[in-house]
């Protein structure tokens, strides 16, 4: 259902490039549950929003239900994202 395949995300800090997503795989199987944990700042938010790309990963693959987000233009992945439900930590609006 859900693939990623070594996903690495960074961010330019002003010190230098921050890894907040190391390499990356894992394989979440249809109907399966599963949680994440990690101290704070240890990226848990940043993996989910690299699950739907509202993160673009610098390097690795993304699949959710067969299709690779990582490839999608803009149009399709938007209408993939339709499918992807997501309940944000700040949820301001
Ligand atoms: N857009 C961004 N620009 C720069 N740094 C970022 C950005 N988003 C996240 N980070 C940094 O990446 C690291 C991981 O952040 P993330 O929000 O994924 O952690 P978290 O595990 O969800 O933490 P928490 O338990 O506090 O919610 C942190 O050091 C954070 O400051
Ligand atoms: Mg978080």
């Amino acid at each position: 259902m859900l693939s990623l395949s070594q996903v690495s995300k960074s961010f330019a800090l002003k010190d230098g490039p921050y890894t907040a997503v190391d390499n990356v795989s894992l394989e979440v199987k249809t109907g399966a549950i599963h949680g994440i944990i990690g101290a704070s700042g240890a990226g848990k938010s940043t993996l989910l929003r690299l699950i739907n790309l509202l993160e673009r990963p610098d390097r690795g693959t993304v699949t959710v239900d067969g299709k690779l987000l990582t490839e999608l233009p803009d149009k399709e992945l938007r209408q993939q994202r339709q499918r992807i439900g997501m309940i944000f930590q700040q949820f301001n609006l």
